[in-house]
């Protein structure tokens, strides 16, 4: 079979993907952006696809931020000192750009800077007063970091109720979802599920947050995955809870994500505990303490002051492309990429790949992810797909992704299979995990596109994939 995406090929394929895909050509200032501010990607001959693990940042992020530091002397803030003035108006300032770059009007919004969008959904879980009687209700293509408050709900006696993904889409069906938001029942209270699945690229409707809260559920919305590829805009759909990583939007600074509550929302969590920067007056002798008002009661400790302010140059960098056009470009990219994967056959007629997610471009991001078949049906281990990528300088992820729950669903592994694997009280690693599961695949390889894709990126995958054509899978030969 003569290949389709040899190297000498691509600027024809381009021609044909422009044709195809014409919305792509107003998106050109990206390839200026990437030549100017990432041209350190195409120097090292990089292919990177795995924009859902973590975006890239332009050099002009870091020149701006180096700009402020060597400008200024920042001490600890919340002082009333010139150096800590000075660090405390820059993270206020910072504050404020992320309610309005999210269009949370801060009468209605709080923005608590955290380590990460775990820890702010760590904040979540553990201070939320889950009772006897509650229920917890969560899609099953939640993150690791979701799924991990259903310990504190279920150590607090509420009930966690998973609603299931179908595949192949991995949608949710919206009966069964509906049924249970609707139940008449007392102890409605927590509803969490992500915009955008970080493992199947569905998009989940931002419509829920409203029908839920009309029921009288508090609803936690994960927009980690979702943030970096749309536009999220939290006064059109008014969610309680939102978690983000800013490392995943634009690349740089990591350890820095937000907790954006409501206001009204955030007067019902418990903090389990006070820290510093918490409290307005503690005691030793007099055994108590006072939480702060609004933000500062979730801010434990000193507060990442430094790089802080490099989350509003990030921001501002985005709105200064506009998260349209890159919305454009990776579901340009996205729609082409998923064609022609899908159009990849052995010389039996045979699909070289099997895709989880939905086909289709309409409610999905630009996570592409998929498991390669040899002629006869078996899988190749993506593991494998993995080392042999990286010998292409291409990076992807592969694995579950921290998102069990849809790995399972994809991948086929019963209730029954899972539960075995908890029977025995020791630890088994994920090493050991796939052994067990040996004659199925409980992983999976996983493309990402983001800010600055290009359609190089994509054809250059797709010469690596073609290579499995007609392929045996080691693991049966
Ligand atoms: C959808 C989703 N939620 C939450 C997280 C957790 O993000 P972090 O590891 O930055 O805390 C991730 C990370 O991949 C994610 O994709």
């Amino acid at each position: 079979m003569a290949p389709r995406f040899p190297p000498d090929r691509l600027p024809t394929a381009y021609q044909e993907f422009l044709c195809a895909y014409p919305a792509y050509e107003h998106t050109a200032a990206l390839d200026d952006l990437r030549a100017r501010h990432y041209s350190r990607l195409d120097e090292q001959g990089h292919v990177y696809l795995d924009y859902t693990g973590g975006s890239l940042y332009a050099d002009s992020q870091i020149t701006a931020h180096m700009d402020i530091l060597r400008r200024g002397v920042y001490g600890n803030p919340h002082s009333s000192n010139p150096t800590s003035k000075a660090a405390t108006e820059l993270d206020e300032r910072a504050r404020q750009y992320v309610l309005e770059y999210f269009n949370a009007a801060p009468d209605e919004y709080v923005c608590i800077f955290t380590p990460n969008a775990s820890g702010a959904l760590k904040l979540v879980g553990e201070s939320y007063p889950f009772a006897p009687g509650d229920r917890f209700i969560l899609t099953f293509d939640n993150h690791n970091s979701v799924n991990g408050i259903r310990e504190f709900a279920r150590a607090k006696g509420a009930e966690v109720i998973y609603v299931p993904v179908v595949p192949p889409d991995l949608r949710i069906d919206e009966r069964t979802l509906r049924a249970l938001l609707d139940a008449p029942f007392a102890g409605k209270t927590l509803f969490a599920y992500p915009a955008q699945s970080n493992f199947s690229g569905v998009q989940h409707s931002l419509a829920w947050i409203q029908l839920a809260q009309a029921q009288g559920w508090d609803v936690l919305v994960d927009f980690a995955a979702y943030a970096p590829t749309n536009r999220v805009d939290l006064s059109a759909c008014q969610p309680d809870f939102v978690d983000l990583s800013f490392y995943k939007i634009f690349g740089y600074p990591t350890g820095i994500g937000c907790l954006i509550a409501r206001k009204a929302a955030l007067k019902k969590l418990r903090r389990p505990w006070f820290a510093g920067g918490t409290i307005t007056l503690a005691s030793v002798q007099g055994d108590g303490y006072f939480l702060a008002e609004g933000e500062a009661a979730f801010e434990d400790g000193t507060i990442n002051y430094l790089n802080i302010p490099a989350v509003e140059i990030g921001l501002k960098h985005i709105a200064g492309i506009g998260i349209e056009t890159i919305h454009q470009r990776v579901m340009c990219l996205a729609g082409w990429l998923i064609e022609q994967l899908m159009s990849l056959r052995h010389s039996n007629g045979t699909p070289l790949i099997r895709l989880y997610g939905p086909v289709e471009t309409t409610m999905r991001g630009g996570t592409v992810t998929i498991n390669f078949f040899d002629p006869d049906g078996h899988h190749f281990d993506f593991r494998e797909v993995e080392a042999e990528a990286n010998a292409h300088n291409i990076s992807l992820r592969t694995g579950c992704f921290c998102n069990p729950g849809a790995g399972e669903v994809a991948g086929d592994l019963t209730a029954e299979e899972m539960r075995d694997c908890f029977q025995n009280e020791e630890r088994m690693t994920f090493e050991q995990f796939l052994m067990v599961m040996d004659n199925k695949s409980p992983g999976a390889v996983r493309v990402s596109l983001g800010i600055v894709s290009n359609f190089a990126d994509v054809y250059r995958f797709l010469t690596f994939a073609e290579s499995y054509l007609d392929r045996h899978s080691p693991k049966t030969v």
